[in-house]
């Protein structure tokens, strides 16, 4: 089983905090976004991967009327309703699991409390999306455990619901969907107008290393925020200039942009171009992956990157020195921030066997350069969220 260790040492845990073994026990892993930013909720593609690095989430019901639950890293239980729970301001990492609940609960409401536990390796701080797999992993659990019939677009809806209601971010659906759908080796290619997704073998010769150069920026709920509704206002002009329906900037080409930018505030008209070439780059992507050309799919992350930094302003300096050096380095084929942005990681498409030296250079390159550490981790492509224990 994939990350064996955090799953025994749940299992420890679980027994000796609740006194009884679990009855369910579900995993969901973090993601990489590999191209295709800012796209998802403006119902647009995105490449991206469930990463080999995830979250555990043991379970069973109890007579006592309340759910419980306990982050197995710090040892720290929170108790919450079964009707109406409320987000709480202490504690905050329980509300991915109490939002989740809640969206459960509206399908099919729980007859018992339950007592569960998580327990994850998701490298904190990477961007490698934590929450969804929190959410996830709870969803898998306590779907199973209350037999609460959902597909997955179902309880990908509900961990969205969960971070714009509980936790305060209005986010799009594409960390939620690529916890749930990875599967090993493989990208996921997402349209996120009909959630038709596919999966993309890109083969043995390449894998992905992150980068975290510990960037701090303030803001970032607020700037993501504000990114969506410069999007929504570009796609309400786009409908008003374009001959054809324009539901969302998905709708709209790189060439009508050119064409009609300039009846656009030049800040919201830049914000829009990102998206829209994202889109371009992404359907490009799969023509060259299925031609087997790596070199070219890599260049559209650095071409990706430059368009964050330049058009969407959701890099910074420490990305962009990332992304800068890696160009340096022999094997690297591609690189770009990776998610939401302002801070968080940068992602890199690697030849494998030039994997473990590039990544080597990359931190001390990056140290040469600005007298800071950039943390390297290499990431495989793995499998989604699933079941994995049932007593
Ligand atoms: C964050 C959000 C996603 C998506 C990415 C940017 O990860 O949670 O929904 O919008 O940013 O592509």
């Amino acid at each position: 089983m994939i990350n064996q260790d955090v799953y025994n040492e749940l299992l420890e845990k679980y027994k000796a905090h609740f006194g009884k073994a679990p009855v369910v026990v579900s995993y969901a892993p973090g993601r990489i976004e590999v191209l295709g930013n800012h796209t998802d909720y403006n119902e647009g593609y995105v490449f991206s991967a469930a990463i080999n690095y995830g979250t555990f989430f043991a379970i069973s019901r109890n007579d006592d009327g309340v759910n419980r639950i306990v982050a197995g890293d710090l040892m720290h239980e929170v108790t919450f309703p079964l009707v109406d729970a409320k987000p709480v301001s202490k504690d905050t990492w329980a509300n991915y699991v109490i939002g989740t609940v809640a969206g459960l609960n509206a399908i099919k409401p729980q007859d018992t409390g339950f007592d569960a536990m998580f327990l994850g390796n998701v490298p904190m701080g990477f961007g490698l999306s934590s929450s969804a797999a929190l959410e996830m992993c709870t969803a898998k659990a306590v779907a199973q455990l209350f037999t609460i019939d959902a597909d997955n677009v179902t309880l990908a809806k509900i961990g969205q619901a969960a971070e714009r209601d509980y936790a305060g971010c209005p986010c799009g659906l594409l960390d939620q969907i690529s916890s749930l759908c990875g599967a090993e080796g493989m990208l996921v290619k997402t349209d996120f107008r009909s959630l038709e997704i596919e999966t993309v073998d890109m083969g043995p010769s390449v894998c992905f290393l992150m980068c975290n150069p510990h960037a701090k920026h303030a803001l970032v709920d607020g700037q993501y925020a504000s990114r969506r509704k410069a999007c929504e206002d570009a796609a309400a002009y786009f409908a008003s200039v374009l001959p054809h329906p324009v539901a969302a900037l998905r709708d709209v080409t790189m060439a009508e942009w050119e064409a009609h930018k300039n009846g656009l505030d030049p800040i919201v008209a830049n914000r829009a171009a990102h998206p829209i070439g994202e889109d371009e780059r992404v359907l490009l992507g799969a023509e060259l992956l299925n031609k087997g050309d790596l070199d070219g799919f890599g260049k559209l992350l650095f071409d990706s990157h430059e368009s964050s930094r330049t058009m969407f302003e959701n890099s910074c300096e420490e990305l962009d020195n990332v992304v800068a050096v890696t160009k340096t380095i022999p094997g690297i084929l591609g690189a770009r921030l990776s998610g939401g942005g302002f801070g968080g990681s940068v992602v890199v498409l690697v030849k494998a066997d030039a994997a473990a030296d590039a990544a080597k250079a990359i931190a001390e390159n990056y140290k040469a350069n600005t007298g800071k550490d950039c943390e390297v981790s290499m990431i495989q492509p793995s499998i989604g969220a699933s079941i994995v224990y049932t007593a």
